[in-house]
């Protein structure tokens, strides 16, 4: 089984967690692509969606499926999304796709988080992939002068501007021991939007596609 098929198993197995009749919260990447083909197969069930992404967007309305402003909307009782790699605890890194300030809000909103990953994502701890940081551009200096002073070793992601027009530092060799404690003290950096840590707000639920079928975690 190739990585993308166990992207796609668990993507179609998150469709169960829809409700129906209701605004449904959408992320960002591969596996969301997949979650998103799923979704139109019932899109006369649900009112529409609120997105992450221009990207996720645009795959939403050319599938037939509404976007909403997420201004006008009052509720999302399910936000699915993938993730870079999550923990037994159910803390995630994401931002791969540079989404994450989106996906961030989105997912505050939703009762819900459904996550959405391949096995390649599943690990104890969190860090080897570098942590995506979304920074005001002009901040990008100091903000990474700080980074290093939390331990990891910041990388400017060369010509990525996010759908909020700013800039994307990876920071590299950080083994994220208290994930909370760290997404905290990250986003209180000045010049910091947020960053890719999701553990004050983790997963409720993992759907991991593996060669044995999909499985699923629920948090304690
Ligand atoms: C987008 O910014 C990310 O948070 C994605 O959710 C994450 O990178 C997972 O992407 P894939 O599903 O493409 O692996």
């Amino acid at each position: 089984m190739t990585q993308d098929e166990m992207k796609k198993a668990a993507g179609w197995a998150a469709l169960k967690y829809v409700e129906r009749d209701t605004i449904v919260g959408v992320g960002t990447g591969s596996t969301v692509n997949h979650f998103i083909d799923a979704l139109a197969t019932i899109k006369d069930d649900i009112q529409g969606a609120v997105s992450s992404s221009e990207a996720s967007t645009a795959k939403l309305k050319q599938l037939g499926i509404e976007v909403f402003d997420l201004n006008n909307v009052s509720e999302i009782a399910v936000y699915v999304d993938g993730a870079d790699e999550i923990n037994d605890r159910m803390d995630m890194i994401k931002g791969g796709g540079a989404a994450l300030t989106r996906e961030k809000i989105v997912a505050a909103v939703a009762k819900k988080f459904i996550c959405i990953v391949d096995n390649t994502k599943e690990v104890s701890i969190l860090g080897d992939f570098p942590l995506p940081v979304e920074v005001i551009p002009m901040a990008r200096s100091y903000v990474a002068r700080e980074l290093v002073k939390l331990g990891g070793d910041p990388e400017y992601r060369q010509g990525v501007i996010t759908d909020n027009g700013n800039v994307i530092l990876d920071v590299h060799n950080m083994k994220i021991l208290d994930p909370k404690v760290m997404e905290t003290k990250i986003n209180a950096i000045v010049g910091v939007v947020t960053n890719g840590l999701f553990a004050n707000r983790g997963a409720d639920v993992l759907l991991v596609g593996t060669p044995e079928g999909v499985k699923t975690v629920t948090s304690k």
